[in-house]
């Protein structure tokens, strides 16, 4: 059989692999760093599968520079890590601390001296424990504590970065970390999370201000943990929940930033839930938030199948297990390209002109260094890419979570997100082969 004809992505496209701070870097009392949520939550007994935490982690705060050199070995032209905050403001206020400032600095030059464009991710999870002492995220004044943290590091970088995202997966940490307790900071309350989701809002509207004001020419977006969904069925019912749940997960989020509004259905939702109204927006609040964004960062994992579930709390859906025989991750997850496609086109299509960039895609593969299913992964993903741009969607980049395995949250270190594998009792990096693929599209160009 001939093989298919090259699928040439646009010149200037980056291709990248993210990471973030307190997955890989470790060293986590090097430095003047301060204690993050994370920190204090990874250390709670019962927290994360096999009791790891992010001490060491990918031990990268040490190995950046053998890093970078990996990086560039693979030709990847752009690497999205975050700072961590409590590296630059140890007790969240207070002079900012002189070491976590030179390690990113250091880090940013390595990078654009081998031509590897940095995307810097603001709040990758680790808030500085001293402000979730004070009401973390469900406290209005950590937005404005954020958007100083933000103002510092624009002052600091922003004369060489050019591409800020605000803020990572805002309903993860509303759902996972403030709602069903799985998370950081570990809270489970339907309204402080909604709460803590506004606040996390009007931190990116109040970082993009900040931004803006500065006059650079720098561009700020902010990450989704976007789900497209299907309905179970037909059903009148099952269609309501997946308009619903969609509300929950995607447009609560897309909506405000991109619209200026919150979505009716899903407000008078969460009113009904919570059985009062959602009174800590404020007057003003949606102007900020509405600042906008100069990219969306699209995070993209699986699809979301809904059915209705009238019993089940707090909204009367639920979501499908995944039927046997749908081809799935070692973490479960089904592997749906081609909603990436449809996903890239609808936000195309109802918010329109703003710039894409696939800030996270990739899936738990547990084979390395021959590992088929992530080759195969990352192909299918990228030919879905790939449509949605000749379709007109304008994407501007693609980032694989991740560039390399690392501390994976709540489950720890069993799932292998990385195209480059790490030995963790050595820290020693083996490419797989799907870092090798990866590095031979870039150098073409193109997905076959
Ligand atoms: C996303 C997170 C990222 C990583 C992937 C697997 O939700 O942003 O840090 O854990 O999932």
């Amino acid at each position: 059989m001939a093989s298919p004809a090259p699928r040439r992505f646009p010149d200037g496209f980056l291709w990248g692999a993210a990471t973030s701070a307190y997955q890989v870097e470790g060293a986590v009392a090097t430095g003047g760093r301060g204690e993050s949520i994370w920190d204090r939550f990874a250390h709670t007994e019962g927290a994360v599968d096999g009791g790891g935490t992010g001490d060491v982690a990918c031990d990268h705060y040490r190995r950046w520079r053998s890093d970078v050199d990996l990086m560039a070995s693979l030709g990847l032209n752009a690497y999205r890590f975050s700072i961590a905050w409590p590296r630059l403001f140890p007790s969240g206020a207070g002079p900012v601390n002189p070491a976590g400032l030179a390690h990113y600095d250091r880090l940013i030059d390595a990078l654009l001296a081998r031509g590897i464009e940095p995307v810097v991710t603001l709040y990758h999870w680790d808030l500085p424990q001293a402000l979730q002492e004070t009401g973390g995220w469900r406290d209005r004044d950590t937005a404005a504590r954020f958007a100083g943290y933000a103002r510092e590091c624009f002052a600091a970088y922003g004369d060489r970065v050019r591409t800020w995202v605000t803020i990572n997966e805002p309903w993860i940490i509303g759902v996972l970390g403030h709602q069903l307790g799985i998370h950081a900071p570990g809270e489970r309350d339907l309204g402080g999370s909604v709460r803590a989701m506004h606040h996390l809002l009007l931190a990116h509207g109040l970082a993009v201000q900040a931004l803006r004001a500065g006059g650079g020419d720098g561009r700020a977006g902010v990450a989704y943990s976007l789900f497209p969904h299907e309905p179970a069925s037909d059903s009148a019912a099952d269609l309501a929940a997946t308009e619903g749940s969609d509300g929950y997960v995607n447009r609560w989020f897309l909506d405000p930033v991109l619209r200026g509004e919150y979505p009716a259905d899903m407000w008078r939702r969460y009113e009904s839930a919570l059985g009062h109204p959602l009174d800590w927006v404020r007057d003003g609040d949606l102007e900020t938030i509405a600042a906008g964004a100069d990219f969306i960062g699209v995070n993209y994992y699986t699809t979301r199948v809904m059915r209705a579930a009238p019993d089940r709390p707090p909204f009367g859906w639920e979501v499908v297990p995944v039927p046997d025989g749908t081809p799935v991750t070692d973490a479960g997850w089904a592997i749906v390209p081609s909603a990436l496609t449809g996903l890239l086109l609808r936000l195309h299509r109802d918010y329109p002109r703003v710039p894409l960039l696939i800030t996270e895609n990739g899936g738990v593969f547990d084979d390395a260094p021959a590992d088929p299913r992530r080759v195969g992964f990352l192909r299918d993903h990228l030919v879905a890419v790939h449509e949605a741009i000749a379709a007109g969607a304008p994407v501007a980049g693609y980032f694989h979570w991740s560039l390399m395995d690392n501390f994976e949250w709540a489950m720890g270190y069993a799932p292998r997100f990385g195209l480059v594998h790490v030995d963790y009792e050595t820290q020693a990096r083996t490419v797989k082969d799907s870092g090798r693929y990866y590095a031979d599209l870039i150098r073409t160009g193109a997905v076959r």
